[in-house]
């Protein structure tokens, strides 16, 4: 089922779940009885959608890693469990793990469920990124995360959400990572969405028109909304669990049609100018 944005962090765990180096995937996918048919496991389509998504979740923990702000405020986060394995981890930083109110509301129910233990250092609250409030967190500094987000937003919204995320690290502090520097492309080129069902969704909520042009004009863009970067990630290939899968399953003329692609998304670091 794919109506609504808040759906597709659901649909997404299709994909994290054939990793390896995403903790709790397989938990939560079991938790929403997800299991990927065997014949699309033989799909290259579908290894390649795995591929870019572990990549995009291990961007974000690249920058983690190297953190050093005391609070992590991560945006949109879905079923994501990066905040609890990153607050069990660092029990000296605080992790605000946020979402609209339905998508927290069962994000807990599903702890509940797994019965996990929540460390005091991890917080899951209600976060609507049109209305970022930048007295949410009090004046510590901030990494702020997201993957999963912007494209869901046309310019204008999209603009409204930087300014907002501009005040509060003009407030406290900090950088903000994104994920979602996309440029256009057709997603059914390389794609495993066999059913079109995120080929139908993307379209009535104009995706691909809030995509951009090229990776000058997302920087621009950011300019423009008083951010600079400060880093970007560099893939590294050697840690995706998914590659052995996606070259075993890739024909010469997929995999090249994969290379021309191009890289169509980068994570970006920002401060504020
Ligand atoms: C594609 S999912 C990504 C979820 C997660 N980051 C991941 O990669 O698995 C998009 C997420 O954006 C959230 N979202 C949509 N509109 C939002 C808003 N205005 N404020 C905060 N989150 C929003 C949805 O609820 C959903 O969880």
């Amino acid at each position: 089922m794919l109506n609504k944005v808040t759906d597709t962090a659901r649909e997404l765990i299709t994909f994290k779940a054939e990793t390896t180096t995403i903790p709790y995937a397989n938990e939560i996918a079991k938790y929403f009885s997800i299991d990927s048919p065997q014949e699309l496991k033989l799909d290259f389509g579908f290894w390649a959608s795995v591929l870019h998504f572990e990549m995009r979740y291990l961007s974000l923990d690249f920058f983690l890693e190297k953190n050093v702000s005391p609070v992590v405020l991560e945006l949109s986060a879905g079923y994501s469990l990066r905040g609890l394995d990153y607050a069990n981890k660092n029990p000296e930083k605080s992790y605000f793990d946020t979402d609209l109110m339905p998508v927290v509301n069962a994000k807990i129910e599903m702890l509940k469920y797994l019965d996990i233990a929540i460390p005091s250092n991890l917080k899951f609250q209600e976060l609507d990124v049109l209305k970022l409030d930048k007295n949410l967190i009090r004046d510590q500094e901030l990494l702020i995360i997201n993957e999963g987000l912007l494209m869901y937003f046309n310019r204008e919204k999209q603009s409204q959400i930087l300014k907002n995320i501009h005040s509060v690290l003009q407030k406290n502090g900090g950088t903000w990572v994104t994920a979602d520097i996309y440029l256009k492309h057709e997603t059914s080129a390389v794609g495993s969405d066999k059913d079109k069902k995120w080929g139908r969704f993307f379209k009535s909520n104009n995706v691909s028109g809030n995509y951009f042009d090229s990776f000058e004009e997302a920087e621009q863009f950011f300019y423009d909304n008083g951010f600079i970067i400060a880093s970007k990630y560099e893939p590294e290939f050697e840690k995706f669990s998914s590659l052995p899968n996606l070259l075993q399953k890739a024909s010469a003329q997929q995999l090249e049609d994969l290379k021309n692609k191009g890289n169509v998304q980068q994570t970006w670091q920002f401060a504020i100018r």
